[in-house]
Parts: C-alpha cells; structure tokens; sequence
C-alpha cells in the first residue's frame, strides 16, 4: 500500500485512539423508519442509484486474460463480461438472442460461447456467429443484428464498472469516482488474484446490511467473541469523504503497539495496526488487509425487506501453496460466517422490529457519521421524490 497513506492514516487514527474517541458528526441524527420499509423508496432506490449509477461488477483480475469471462446477477440481471482478443472488456445481457437461455455462469474461458439449449453461438465481443440450420430455419436472418445486447462497462482502477440502465448514457467511473479514483488506484488493484466468491441474502433492507461495515460502535458488543478480539470497539474511526463515497480506517488493537515507537518505524498496514474501507456508494465495500482483500456488493432484493450480498476475497499474491490456499479459504469461509450469523442476523432483528411499529425514527449516533453520510446521500440522489406530471 502507499507509504504516505498509510502514515497519514495511521497518525489520524491513533489519535482518535489517545483521545478514546473517533471522527463525530456534529450532532447526532434521526432517520425515519420508512426508508427501510417503503416500496415506494425501494423502487426509486433500484431505478435512480443501483440502475442509474456505475457498479462494480467485478474486477479485472477475474478475467485476467482474452477469452475470459464472468457471469454475474445483479438485482436479477444477469450480466456477462468478457475480455475480447484485443483485451478490452465488453459488458452484455447474459441471454441468448434465440429463445432467451443465459449462455453460461460463473467464471471461464473461452473464445465462443454456445448456447446450452440450441447451440447458436457468440464470439467474445458478442457477435452472433453461427445458427445452427439458420439459412433453412431462420430465412433472411440477420448475424449482425443479433449480437447480445450491450450494457455500459468501462475497466478503471483494475475494476470494471457496469451501469444496468441502457438508456442513461455511457459510463464515466473517473467522474462517479471523484478523488476517490485516486485513492484506489494507490492499491494496484489490477494485480489482485481471485480466491472465491459467493452470494448472501438477507432479510433486511440493503441500508441495514450496508450500515454494518460502516461504524465500529458495535463491535463489542455484537463481535464480542470475534472481531473484537482484534479490532477496537469504538475508538479510532478516521473517516474521508470523497464526493457520495468515504474512506473509513479502523484501528484493530495491534495499534497500542506503536504508541512508543518512533513514526519512522512503523509498520501499521502490514502488521494489522489499521484496516480500511472504502464505501463505494450506493453500496460497494472494500475492505482491504495487508495480504488480502475483501469486497461485498450489496444490491436491493425484490422487497424492501431483503437484500443480497456477493461477498469476494482477492489476495496480493498469488496462492500456490496447498497450505497456503486452505489458510484463505478458512478466511473466506470465517469472514461469511460472521457476516451471515452477526451481522446480518442484527440486520434481520432490526428490519423484523421496524413492522412493530415501537419506533417512527432510529437515530445515529455522531461517531456513526459514515451513515449520517450513507442516509443524506441516498436523499441527495432520490430529490425529487416524484417526477413533476
Ligand atoms: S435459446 Fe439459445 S440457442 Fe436457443
Ligand atoms: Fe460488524
């Protein structure tokens, strides 16, 4: 990672952590319940932040290579990326142009994919290349106007962002991203290495589950006997806005250690003294380590009530040991158990006693200033509320 980050970084925090504190909005902050219950909200949620606005769909070290691709859902969309011959990255709607079947899933290689039902076949820029019987079953069809239909996609920052509504114009990620692109491109994310991913659903609202990586309030007591073993409860949340999105950067106990040492001398990434994460809005968290990383895409279920969450683990170098793959799948694994039976089980208790009708508001506290963020912004991007007649 960046020295001079990292040092900045690990300054502000230790601070906050002398002071028994971390960064505080100036007062704290209500929010009206029907943000997590209103189909109304949830709709315009769907349509003007995760169709309108770029995702992140993958990054590019998942299709490392020409003929490499990746299927992925997203709010049930189901998206297929490919790396032509040429290396450029190319976003379509993974459904055949026939009789509709999605052409493949996961990860893969491949120059052609062909069709699972009937065989018609596309090359990896999405052109429609052979129909099988075509000139006697389909007379006077045209190949080149049924190539798969294209979704926006641009690779930036060794991510590739997406953008599900067509119609909106292409992507521009520097502008969405702001000074945060230059933030990111400091972690020379397109030498990443895939190790896993999987999907996680929820009973609760997107917003809920979103919430849980953005405050370490409660750390102690919902990780009682997990994260707070190594993180701190609390104190030593430096938080940076960047535009919609924000830079979060805990302190993990580890950092008591650097109290006596000279500021030259530390090494406060590598030896777990900080952890970061960027919140990428609406609702993409990266959560980096020294020798791994950690993404959650949280999108919006069908209900307001749930969500879905793909969760994936990257590492700075390439696993090649036995051992040493088997230590990041226990990670993978460990991480998603305590996501699923902590976090979104808080998220579930919530979104189940919100219907209760036992509160018209929750209110943030001012250490929870990353969601006073998270809450202002969504407002920000749903004004107006109704589009004028
Ligand atoms: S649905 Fe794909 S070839 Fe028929
Ligand atoms: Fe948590």
């Amino acid at each position: 990672m960046d020295k001079t980050l990292e040092l900045e970084c690990t300054e502000r925090v230790l601070e906050l952590v002398r002071n028994r504190t971390s960064d505080l909005a100036p007062t704290p902050y209500d929010i009206p319940v029907d943000v997590y219950l209103d189909e109304e909200r949830a709709h315009r949620e769907r349509e003007r932040l995760f169709r309108s606005l770029p995702l992140l769909a993958a990054l590019s070290c998942e299709l490392r290579n020409p003929g490499d691709f990746k299927a992925i859902e997203i709010m049930d969309v189901p998206i297929l990326l490919m790396r032509d011959r040429d290396g450029q990255v190319g976003a379509y709607l993974n459904a055949c142009r026939h009789r509709g079947m999605k052409l493949t899933e996961g990860h893969g290689t491949s120059t052609r994919l062909r069709c699972p039902y009937h065989a018609w076949t596309y090359d990896n820029q999405g052109n429609l290349t052979n129909v099988p019987f075509g000139p006697e079953s389909f007379p006077g069809l045209c190949l080149e106007e049924k190539g798969l239909v294209a979704v926006p996609c641009q690779e930036r920052h060794g991510i590739i962002w997406v953008k599900l509504d067509r119609d909106d114009g292409p992507l521009d990620v520097d502008e969405f991203l702001g000074e945060m692109g230059d933030d990111l491109a400091t972690w020379d994310i397109g030498s990443w290495h895939f190790v896993n991913s999987k999907p996680l659903g929820a009973n609760a609202n997107w917003k809920l589950t979103a919430e849980g990586y953005l405050e370490n309030y409660h750390v102690g007591a919902l990780h009682a006997e997990s994260l707070a073993q190594i993180a701190k409860s609390y104190y030593g949340c430096a938080r940076t806005p960047f535009g919609d999105h924000q830079r979060l950067v805990y302190a993990n106990h580890m950092i008591d250690t650097l109290v006596d040492i000279p500021k030259e001398e530390w090494v406060s990434f590598d030896t777990g003294a900080i952890s970061f994460i960027y919140h990428v809005f609406p609702a993409t968290m990266m959560v980096m380590f020294f020798d791994h990383f950690e993404v959650f895409q949280i999108f919006p279920g069908k209900t307001p009530g749930t969500s879905t969450t793909i969760q994936n683990l990257y590492t700075a170098t390439e696993l090649v040991e036995y051992d040493e793959k088997k230590a990041m799948q226990e990670r993978f694994d460990f991480v998603y158990m305590l996501v699923e039976a902590e976090d979104y089980w808080a998220a579930a208790s919530t979104q189940a006693a919100l219907l209760s009708g036992a509160n018209d508001t929750l209110v943030f506290g001012r250490q929870e200033i990353a969601l006073h963020h998270l809450h202002d912004t969504c407002f920000k991007h749903l004004q107006p509320a109704f589009e004028p007649a």
